[in-house]
């Protein structure tokens, strides 16, 4: 029998949490989903990116991954749904040297006062603002969104079809939706040994936070149902990894 989902703590509202989140070795993630993103909106034509493997790019820029030309841009309100400490708004200025602005939305003081924190050291705060407000009531016009990204906020939410009608409403019509979340393993013993894998260095509280997550994330075919009754009729999800499920969109209409 597979696993039944046990909801955890929606916000992430304690200095602990917040402090033992951020410090966490998130880069590997966190730069997978920017080159992933990335990678889907040149795809739709958003973004010009040269990849890695073209005659364009330096032989010092050349690999496997993604990287940009010098005048990649990536236009209009990029909103990050869920934002935490703002790592990954962070690594996206980093690649991409036109963007934004970016709106780091969140409903933890604690987790935005750290993201305040990084933006200021990084001399961002033209570029990446930081907005205390609920995933469930996002104050901004149907429509009105060109990039939105999430990245593991969906199992915290205990209705996550609430989550996905705002997240529907204001994309603008051509505009993505790239939103990646931990996908519920199909038993304990699989629980256990991605924590053992992924969180074997970090502290007991970190590596309970990585379980509890594990327990509450959605399985593929329960995304699958949400997007199928939000009417996401673009959208598309799939695995993406041992432990995560990736939806992209590109909105009708355009
Ligand atoms: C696991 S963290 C992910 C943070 C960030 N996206 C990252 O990848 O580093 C999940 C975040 O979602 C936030 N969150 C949970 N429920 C929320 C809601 N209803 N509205 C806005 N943020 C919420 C939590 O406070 C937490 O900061």
């Amino acid at each position: 029998m597979s696993l039944a989902r046990t909801l955890e703590p929606e916000v992430m509202d304690t200095v602990e949490e917040a402090v033992d989140y951020d410090s966490m070795n998130h880069t590997t993630v966190n730069r997978a989903f920017v080159q992933d993103l990335l990678r889907y909106v040149a795809e739709t034509g958003s973004v010009r990116v040269v990849l890695g493997d073209t005659e364009d790019v330096s032989p010092a820029r050349q690999g496997t991954e993604t990287s940009l030309d010098a005048e990649a841009s990536l236009g209009g309100t990029v909103i990050d749904v869920g934002a935490g400490t703002a790592l990954i708004p962070l690594e996206l200025v980093r690649m991409v040297p036109y963007v934004g602005p970016i709106i780091a939305v969140d409903l933890s003081v604690e987790m935005l006062r750290l993201a305040v924190r990084h933006i200021r050291n990084e001399k961002l705060r033209s570029r990446i603002l930081a907005l205390l407000t609920d995933a469930k009531y996002l104050p901004f016009v149907d429509g009105s969104c060109d990039v939105v990204m999430s990245n593991s906020i969906v199992h915290h939410i205990p209705r996550p079809v609430d989550v996905f009608c705002e997240l529907r409403r204001i994309i603008k019509p051509g505009g993505i939706l790239f939103l990646r979340d931990l996908m519920r393993p199909v038993s304990e013993n699989v629980v256990e040994q991605l924590v053992g894998q992924y969180a074997g260095g970090d502290n007991v509280h970190q590596q309970q936070l990585f379980r509890q997550s594990l327990h509450a994330a959605l399985s593929v075919d329960e995304v699958r149902d949400l997007l199928d009754a939000t009417g996401f009729e673009t959208a598309r999800v799939c695995a993406t990894s041992d432990r995560h499920w990736t939806v992209t969109a590109r909105m009708p209409g355009l």
